[in-house]
């Protein structure tokens, strides 16, 4: 479950937003066509054919389950979840080139995003998200998309994605409703995708597009692990259950679960896994019913396949309180040391990443940076 954002001081947010203005100006502007268009870059390899198939048919609700007295009196998002729940076969509508994972990928980014959240998408691909080489080892990054609910909408997002996905070949989007309630089908559907397109990929960075995570930091704890053997790491959550106050966001009635326990997993925020252990979810994934909360669903997975999550210490998907009132939580030698931080704005991942890729950065004299 991802948990609230910690609001910041707001002279802060000033002080740095005028910072990021600064460092934004010296880039090129992301929205506007150059005057000059560059040369149309060079035609990319694409997938080899797979065998013909044939498009999806429109996956048809189960209205079983709205007789059940309960159903009527649920949220929407709960009706549609529940009558839309066994439909898993939609429709991809973009992939990036074969040349994504032409090479052996050490770490693939695996980033979920809506589609309109355009603005994150492009601060990540300049600031932690950048596909490079980390001492040796190919870091790539997708991100995963599904489909406005307003087809005039989505018409409008679906042109802005095949611009992206020109530009950056990044963008995986399938043809379902992206809510809140799907990213579960999100979630399935990107270990599908996985098992034929890229599976030579040794690690695997599952999180979302509003995260800070310390790429560098996340090489150097993977390199030395060894990417047949399970691993699943991130901010664990274990001894809760489901809330049933219908106003929560995380809201899950009986009619969904019965069970009062969820199994220990990790906020879905961002955590680390290999390619063994998704092999493992997505056998799991396909035995069971799926569950509308993605992280508490990848749990269950986990606990089908025998397997358990781990805690790391550098991931705080709960957000970081500064160790001392004197000390701004914005300290980048206090990010220094950890994998990944929920929730950073744009601006700010755009600063942090600027601030730790100083070589300057002296964390000794506790030098503030901002
Ligand atoms: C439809 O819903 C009923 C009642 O919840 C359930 O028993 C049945 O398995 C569902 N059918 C499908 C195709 O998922
Ligand atoms: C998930 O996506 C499908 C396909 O677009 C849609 O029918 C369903 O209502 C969506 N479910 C939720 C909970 O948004
Ligand atoms: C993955 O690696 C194996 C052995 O290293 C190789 O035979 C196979 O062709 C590779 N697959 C892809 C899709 O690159």
């Amino acid at each position: 479950m991802r948990l609230p954002r910690p609001r910041p001081d707001v002279s802060l947010v000033l002080a740095m937003a005028a910072v990021a203005l600064l460092l934004l100006s010296h880039m090129s502007p992301p929205g506007c066509p150059a005057p000059e268009r560059p040369a149309e870059p060079p035609e990319v390899p694409t997938w080899p054919p797979g065998p013909p198939r044939a498009a999806p048919t429109p996956c048809q609700a189960n209205l079983s389950v709205a007789a059940h007295p309960d159903f009527a009196a649920m949220p929407a998002h709960v009706r549609d979840f529940l009558l839309y729940r066994h439909c898993r076969d939609f429709a991809l509508l973009r992939e990036p080139p074969a040349a994504k994972c032409a090479q052996p990928v050490f770490l693939l980014l695996a980033i979920k995003s809506s589609p309109a959240n355009y603005g994150r998408r492009q601060v990540l691909r300049r600031t932690w998200a950048r596909e490079r080489q980390v001492r040796g080892a190919t870091l790539r990054l997708l991100f995963l998309v599904g489909s406005d609910r307003d087809p005039h909408q989505a018409r409008k997002f679906n042109r802005l994605l095949q611009l992206e996905a020109r530009a950056h070949g990044d963008i995986l989007q399938w043809d379902f409703q992206d809510s809140f309630f799907n990213l579960t089908l999100k979630q399935v559907l990107f270990l599908e995708w996985q098992r034929t397109r890229c599976p030579n990929v040794s690690f695997v960075l599952n999180g979302d597009d509003d995260v800070f995570a310390h790429t560098d930091n996340m090489v150097t704890y993977l390199q030395g692990r060894d990417p047949d053997r399970h691993l699943f790491v991130g901010h664990l959550i274990q001894n809760v259950g489901p809330i049933r106050s219908p106003g929560s966001k995380y809201f899950v009635p009986t009619l969904v679960t019965e069970d009062e326990h969820y199994p220990p997993y990790c906020g879905g925020g961002g955590f680390l896994l290999s390619r063994f252990t998704v092999a493992a979810l997505r056998r799991a994934a396909s035995v069971l019913p799926v569950f509308p909360i993605d992280d508490v669903f990848l749990g269950m997975c986990l606990r089908q396949q025998g397997l358990a999550p781990a805690s790391h210490n550098g991931v705080r998907t709960a957000g970081v309180h500064a160790p001392s009132p004197r000390l701004s939580s914005f300290d980048p030698c206090f990010y220094r040391g950890l994998l990944l931080v929920h929730r950073f704005l744009p601006f700010e991942t755009l600063l942090m990443w600027d601030a730790l890729s100083q070589p300057q950065l002296d964390c000794g004299q506790r030098g503030l940076v901002y």
